[in-house]
């Protein structure tokens, strides 16, 4: 089983993702606000990279705009980029045009993968159980505007982890770093205390702090909420989920 982590969809290896799994992570907030769209009806996910982008798309089908710019939802769109606004009767039976600073840019910097699955610690055990098979995995962190981000680190640390139950063939030093990332979590006394803690000390958390958006913190730690998983159509690009 060879397991690797990019820290930053600038660290990708084209050569290594190319028609591989990959996993794409950004739990604050992109990837966790999409894990709650679907648990809650949305028919699909349209990324988009910009908010121009958005726009175009909603002159031509009915779909929800929804996203962030600086952590605020663009003046013209429908939603912004908090989970709680993904609501059942908000979007049940919808398609979403959503664009976000660094979350959408990371799941379309990886247009070759052959399967591309979407993670936040929501739906943890289900992105583990659907892996399980997959020889080797790539795990693609968003980070916030081309820094490296603590909250994605131990998220794709707690995935590294779960795959170490098997014997693992190869991980690259990036994987490593978020295992050991990880590992201090769950040897802490409180590891849900210890996680919300950190995910707020992070730059995501931080920056998210500063607009007083605690609770979407605090949503975003909570782990296995749902079985939904986010994937990406290969030759679409549109983004729809099953469990
Ligand atoms: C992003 O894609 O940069 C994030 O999801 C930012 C945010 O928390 O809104």
């Amino acid at each position: 089983m060879h397991t690797n982590v990019f820290l930053l969809p600038e660290l990708i290896d084209s050569d290594t993702i190319d028609e591989s799994c990959c996993v794409i992570i950004d739990v604050l907030r992109a990837t966790t606000t999409i894990v709650t769209a679907f648990a809650n009806g949305a028919r699909s996910i349209i990324p988009c990279h910009s908010i121009e982008q958005a726009t175009e798309i909603a002159k031509q089908q009915q779909v929800l705009r929804g996203g962030e710019r600086n952590c605020v939802k663009p003046e013209t769109f429908d939603l912004g980029n908090s989970p709680a606004e993904y609501s059942s009767d908000v979007v049940r039976g919808m398609d979403i045009a959503f664009t976000t600073t660094n979350g959408t840019k990371a799941m379309l910097a990886c247009a070759r993968a052959d399967k591309l699955l979407l993670a936040a610690f929501s739906n943890l055990s289900a992105i583990t159980s659907r892996t399980a098979q997959d020889s080797t995995l790539n795990i693609i962190c968003a980070g916030t505007d081309g820094e490296i981000t603590l909250e994605d680190v131990l998220l794709a640390g707690a995935i590294v982890h779960a795959r170490t139950e098997q014997p693992l063939a190869g991980v690259n030093d990036q994987a490593t770093l978020a295992l050991n990332t990880w590992k201090e979590i769950i040897a802490s006394d409180v590891p849900a205390t210890a996680l919300f803690d950190k995910m707020k000390e992070s730059r995501g958390g931080r920056n998210l702090l500063q607009v007083d958006k605690v609770a979407d913190i605090q949503f975003a730690a909570n782990i296995d909420t749902t079985s939904m998983i986010p994937t990406r159509h290969p030759s679409s690009l549109v983004i729809t989920a099953s469990n």
